[in-house]
Order: structure tokens, then C-alpha cells, then sequence
């Protein structure tokens, strides 16, 4: 019998409506008249602009009649100030609607543009968990990116540009009304920000699959996820045009965000929201690096899930030799994402010692190592830090 986890605590699910497939974003047009929009603000960044993705969402809204005002202003760890922008032009335009097109990005701030022109006040005042009074207007997402899995999510992750750190939304008013999740918008990525992207999706997985507060439901997620995403994630950067593995990665990765999305994350994120928010790091590349050492750290805790992770991938682990399959299974995670190209340290990516202090209390601070299965200090962060510099 497999383990179910703790089958009477009561558990919720939540998950927006989504269409999967090749062509999906072509259905923005229609979702939008379904919603009787007149003009939508379309989110989104330059890359995506220039890969032609936000033209063919353009061109569906016009097809069906529907205004669109265009806001691209959004950088990776998307600021304080640009939801605000976004929300300032939301207002005078007179927009009744938000889509976003992009990664995690234009999402984040999306969903932000989104809850404050509901709401009004600043961002920053919807942190922490269901702390967004008024529902948003409706909110389309068409990811860009196997990874980030924003478009299922019930998070929004924002950079607070004063206190230099990111903060959490979490709370049902930043789930989309609908998801387009079009793999074939993912053919434009470049191997490194495929391999990032997707070892965000692993990461999603794991945390989500040892969380404390994981459940049947988040199970079945979590671990297709990461199989889909151990066995394509290779084949994805090697072979960027083959659709097939690009529609197997994408699902992997909207099977991590549902599994995350409801059972929250670990200390792999916590650390990666304060790197990302103190020194604007990249947010996959974060997890990639630091993921192999928290696992190192948490094993102990949760050797039969982690020792479950190991089979899926198929690794030599065994419940029976715990520390065999701790050291395989760190190892085996250490090779792949050196064989996707992620090779670097933390330190090689500009993490200073003397930063060390600062970050780990950050980390200690955010909501997601609530869910981690080992209970975490400040001191243990700060080592897992310096294993991974
Ligand atoms: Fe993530």
C-alpha cells in the first residue's frame, strides 16, 4: 500500500479552469468575449515580445473585437513599482481585464496588476496568506516558460525594492480565472533558460512532495511531475523544436504547480525568494543551485518520500540504507542538473559569505519553509548557504 500521507486532515484543492494543448493561446480571443471584455491589459516582457508570442495573442483579441493596452515593463523578480505602473494603466485606460503573457515574470505581476486594481492600496499590502479582501477582474495566463507554473498557482512573488526582499501573495483571488497552457510557446526558449525553468518544475515537485502539508491529491501531482521532467528536461534542451518533449515538459510543470500550488513549498524556495529579492539572482537557476544541498540536509526527516523521489528517477535508493540513498540521491540530482548545463555555485554567481547573515534570516522568514519537513534556524540555512557557495 503506498503512503498516503495523513488521510483525516482536511484538505483543500484548488485549481483554475485550463486548456492544455498545442494552439491554446489561440483561444485567448474567445475566453475573452466569454468573459464580455471590451479591453484587457496584456502583461508581458520584451523577450516574449520578441519571440512573436504576445503579437499572436494580440491578434487573437483582435479577431474577436477586443481592445488590448500593452504593458511590457517587467523585469525577472518583477518590483513593487511595476505592478503599480501596470495598475496605474489598468485604471486609466479603463481596462476590465487582465492577461498575462510570459513566464513567472509578467504572471507575478499580472496577478499583481490584477488584485491592487480591486483592492487599490500597494502591493506590499497583500502579503502573506489570504490577505486579498475583493476577488481581482478576471485574469487570463498563457505561461511562455515549463516551469515557473504561475498560470495554475495560487502565489504571486513580488519584489519588495525597499526591504530588498520578495514577498508571498497566497490566496485564491491570484488563482486565474482561466490558464492557456500552449507548449509550443516553449520552443523559443534557449537551452539555459529551459534547463533553469525546468529544474524550477523539479524543485516545484519535491518541495511539494515531502511538504508537511502535502496530501493524496498533491501526491499524484508531484510525482508524475517529476517524472515527466527527470526523463524530459534533457531531451528538451537537445532537442528545442521537438514538440513532443516540449508538451511532455510543459505538462510536467503544470503537474508541479498543481502539487505546489496546494502543498506549498520548503527551504530550497524560502532560500531562493531571499537570494532573488537581496541580490536580484535568477529565480530557476536559485533552486537549481541549492537544491541538491537542502535535500542533503532535509533526508533524515522524510527518508521515505525522498527514498520514493529516488525510484521515480530511477536511482539506487532503498528505505532499508538510508544514507546510501541520501548520498545517491544528492549526487544523482548534482549530475543532472550539471548535465543540463547548470554548473555553477552559489558563490560563482556572486553569493558573498559576508551576505551569508542577512540572506539566512530572510530565508528563515519566508512563509515557504512553514511547509519544509525538517524544522530549519537560521544557523542551518546559513550552512545549507555555504555548502552551496
Ligand atoms: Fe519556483
Amino acid at each position: 500500500m503506498p503512503d498516503y500521507g495523513a488521510l483525516r486532515e482536511l484538505r483543500k484543492f484548488v485549481a483554475p479552469e485550463f486548456v492544455f494543448g498545442v494552439g491554446a493561446r489561440n483561444l485567448v480571443g474567445r475566453y475573452a468575449v466569454n468573459f464580455a471584455i471590451n479591453k484587457a491589459l496584456v502583461v508581458s516582457d520584451e523577450g516574449v515580445e520578441k519571440a512573436g508570442w504576445l503579437d499572436s495573442v494580440l491578434h487573437s483579441l483582435r479577431d474577436e473585437g477586443v481592445q488590448a493596452e500593452v504593458f511590457t515593463s517587467v523585469h525577472s523578480n518583477p518590483r513593487d513599482f511595476e505592478v503599480m505602473d501596470g495598475a496605474d494603466l489598468y485604471q486609466k485606460k479603463n481596462c476590465q481585464a487582465v492577461i498575462a503573457v510570459g513566464g513567472g515574470s509578467p504572471m507575478d505581476c499580472a496577478k499583481g496588476i490584477a488584485i491592487v486594481s480591486s483592492n487599490m492600496g500597494n502591493i506590499l499590502n497583500f502579503e502573506g496568506v489570504d490577505e486579498v479582501a475583493n476577488p481581482g477582474p478576471p485574469l487570463i495566463c498563457i505561461p511562455t516558460t515549463a516551469g515557473s507554473s504561475a498560470d495554475v498557482s495560487q502565489f504571486a512573488i513580488i519584489n519588495d525594492i525597499k526591504r530588498s526582499v520578495k514577498i508571498a501573495i497566497i490566496s485564491k483571488a491570484v488563482v486565474p480565472d482561466a490558464a492557456l497552457i500552449d507548449p509550443e510557446t516553449t520552443v523559443t526558449m534557449d537551452p539555459y533558460l529551459t534547463a533553469c525553468t525546468g529544474l524550477d518544475a523539479l524543485t516545484h515537485a519535491i518541495e511539494a512532495y515531502v511538504s508537511n502539508a502535502q496530501s493524496p491529491v498533491t501526491d499524484l501531482h508531484a510525482r508524475e511531475a517529476i517524472n515527466l521532467v527527470w526523463h524530459n528536461l534533457l531531451p528538451a534542451i537537445n532537442h528545442p523544436d521537438d514538440l513532443d518533449v516540449r508538451c511532455r515538459m510543459m505538462l510536467g510543470s503544470m503537474d508541479a504547480g498543481l502539487a505546489f500550488s496546494n502543498a506549498s513549498l520548503g527551504a530550497v524556495h524560502a532560500m531562493a525568494h531571499s537570494l532573488g529579492g537581496f541580490l536580484d539572482l535568477p529565480h530557476g537557476e536559485c533552486n537549481a543551485l541549492l537544491l541538491e544541498h537542502v535535500i542533503d540536509f532535509n533526508f533524515d526527516a522524510a527518508i521515505e518520500r525522498y527514498v520514493s523521489i529516488g525510484r521515480v528517477m530511477g536511482l539506487e535508493v532503498d528505505v532499508n540504507d538510508p544514507e546510501q540513498s541520501r548520498k545517491n540521491l544528492v549526487q544523482g540530482i548534482h549530475e543532472f542538473r550539471v548535465a543540463a548545463g547548470v554548473d555553477r555555485t552559489l558563490g560563482q554567481i556572486g553569493v558573498i559569505t559576508s551576505a551569508l547573515d542577512e540572506l539566512s534570516v530572510k530565508a528563515f522568514r519566508d512563509p515557504c519553509l512553514v511547509t519544509n519537513p525538517k524544522s530549519t534556524t537560521v544557523v542551518d540555512i546559513k550552512g545549507i548557504y555555504t555548502n552551496a557557495c
